[in-house]
């Protein structure tokens, strides 16, 4: 108990003391299934997060969000919670937990739950209340509706998981709503005792001192009432399916409603955040996200930049200008990979640079006025390792989608520590995953030794952006605009002092010349910070040579 109330006033005390910390923050997306596993069953676990919190605090990130560890059925690995207030044994107890969050605070380091408010596990006692009769205290927690005149589902709503949203109950003798699959049962959002049931689980971890949320599925809380037919779109999905619009299940008005009353909860604490799962068209519908008066998210993902997937000049500036001048004035969380898509490498590498490419992402996740999220393994190089036989597949929606849809087992295989087996992943069970093929060279203990490699880029990169007052406090000006091979922009502070970024979207070498001189900035000369290439030469703003997918970092000297 002492311990407990030790590390509330810790980190009451260290978050309170910099309620802003958010902004500008790196955080670092974990999934604990396979970060590492230290009792050798071959799944990650608590303990094994807290055995590298040295590692993390070396790499240099503000927090990190961890993907679900409470209990659950693990039929969608943890984002199908059974008890919100507990931790799944297979991940830990309560005590490791709050080890975890002691040695993370000692480091600075803050830990952001992950929060899935639209959908509960189908073995939570509140689905299983809901579903025992038509009239429980529990009868209206979860979307219930009849079958039509038919015995049907009630309309043509797709789950985003295949096939019908809508499964039968025989006991209720009615169909019950799942966005995801069918044992994540949709909870139903506009019952009061529901949100209030979900805010005080918040409260429970906010408590425990966690430095706020990362919310799943934001857009998916509520459904249409009227239970429209959603409109056809052209072509099958990969579940073989017609392809639905989804005007009527995502991204409704009243969603904002509950972020603004889940900002109200937050705020109770001092210095804690609310980071969103908002994948959205455009920039105008995230700028929603934050509320008309910064009284929702802090922090919703945009998700548009980094989810681009082709190397466009004009597309990648066209998206960075938007999230400048879209968002109004709020700080923009950009992220380019997480445990539902394919390795950034794999979207946007050619497969002869993939190296300068990847530096390439991480100057252009690192160097805007954003904060910034990573995903483990991204500053190493880990690569998809997508499953060749649908035998091997554990992720549900690759065995539902075969082939088509091989699942997202590819982005989640064991972070690579070591060239030891399994990648010093921990033990001698085979992982849940098998490791990454590269894993004899792309791991964290041959690239700390190398002063070139990935990871020593990545920790370089961020130190920069902690210590330079322009990378951390100035405003972002694109300049170049017309160029189709070179992305750059400047980050330059009141005092006119300016940091130049450029980038080469292209294979060839290009020369570039920044002009200036309307913004004024003083000086010609640059001073190199980073460089993704080996012998930058001191340039001025009128001769920077990048080679093929080459990135620089330099500051104008006066
Ligand atoms: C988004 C999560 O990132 C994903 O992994 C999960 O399957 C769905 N939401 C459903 O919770």
């Amino acid at each position: 108990m002492a311990k407990l109330l030790a590390t509330f006033l810790l980190c009451t005390l260290a978050w309170g003391a910099d309620p802003d910390w958010w902004r500008n923050a790196v955080i670092y997306e974990i999934y604990p299934r396979s970060f590492a596993d230290t009792n050798g069953d071959g799944i990650g676990d608590l303990n094994g997060i807290t055995e590298h919190l040295d590692y993390l605090k070396d790499l240099g990130v503000d927090a990190i969000w961890i993907t679900p560890f409470y209990p659950s059925p693990q039929v969608d690995f943890g984002y199908d919670i059974s008890n919100y207030e507990a931790i799944d044994p297979q991940y830990g107890t309560m005590a490791d937990f709050d080890r975890l969050m002691r040695e993370a605070t000692k480091r600075g380091i803050r830990v952001v739950n992950d929060m899935v408010l639209n959908h509960t596990s189908d073995q939570h006692p509140w689905f299983k209340e809901s579903k025992s009769s038509r009239k429980n205290p529990k009868a209206d927690w979860y979307v219930w509706q009849n079958a039509d005149a038919k015995g049907h589902p009630p309309n043509n709503w797709q789950s985003i998981f295949g096939h019908s949203a809508w499964q039968w109950d025989e006991k209720r003798k009615q169909f019950y709503y799942h966005a995801f699959y069918k044992e994540q049962p949709d909870l139903n959002w506009r019952n009061q005792a529901v949100r209030d049931a979900m805010y005080d689980t918040m409260r429970f971890w906010l408590d425990k001192g966690v430095a706020g949320f990362r919310l799943d599925a934001v857009p998916s809380l509520f459904e249409d009432v009227q239970l429209r037919d959603e409109p056809y779109l052209e072509g099958m999905d990969a579940y073989g399916e017609r392809i639905v619009s989804r005007v009527y299940t995502d991204n409704l008005a009243e969603v904002h409603e509950v972020l603004r009353e889940l900002r109200h909860v937050t705020n109770e604490y001092p210095g804690r955040v609310l980071i969103g799962e908002t994948y959205l068209p455009n920039s105008l519908e995230l700028a929603k996200m934050y509320g008309k008066n910064q009284d929702e998210l802090h922090l919703p993902m945009d998700m548009q930049l980094g989810f681009l997937n082709k190397l466009s000049v004009a597309d990648f500036r066209r998206k960075l200008f938007e999230a400048e001048t879209q968002l109004n004035g709020n700080m923009p969380l950009f992220a380019f990979d997480n445990h539902d898509n394919m390795r950034s490498v794999d979207r946007y590498g050619d497969g002869v640079h993939n190296d300068a490419i990847q530096r390439l992402i991480a100057t252009v996740l690192l160097t805007p006025r954003a904060s910034a999220l990573m995903y483990y393994g991204e500053e190493l190089g880990m690569t998809t390792n997508t499953p060749t036989r649908v035998e091997d597949v554990q992720d549900p929606i690759g065995r539902i989608g075969w082939p088509k849809e091989k699942g997202r087992d590819g982005e989640r295989t064991p972070m690579q520590w070591n060239n030891d087996a399994n990648a010093g992943f921990g033990g001698t069970h085979k992982p849940w995953l098998p490791v990454g093929p590269n894993y004899k060279t792309v791991n964290v203990a041959v690239e700390s030794k190398e002063p070139d490699s990935l990871l020593n880029y990545y920790k370089r990169l961020i130190k920069l952006r902690k210590e330079n007052e322009q990378l951390r406090e100035g405003e972002f000006v694109l300049t170049n605009e017309a160029s189709e091979t070179v992305l750059s922009y400047i980050r330059v502070t009141r005092d006119g002092k300016a940091v130049v970024v450029a980038m080469n979207f292209t294979s060839q070498p290009q020369a570039m010349s920044v002009d200036l001189s309307s913004r004024g900035v003083k000086g010609r000369h640059l001073k190199t910070l980073l460089a993704s290439f080996p012998g930058a030469k001191e340039p001025d703003l009128g001769h920077i040579t990048l080679p093929a997918f080459g990135s620089y970092v330099g500051q104008v000297e006066p």
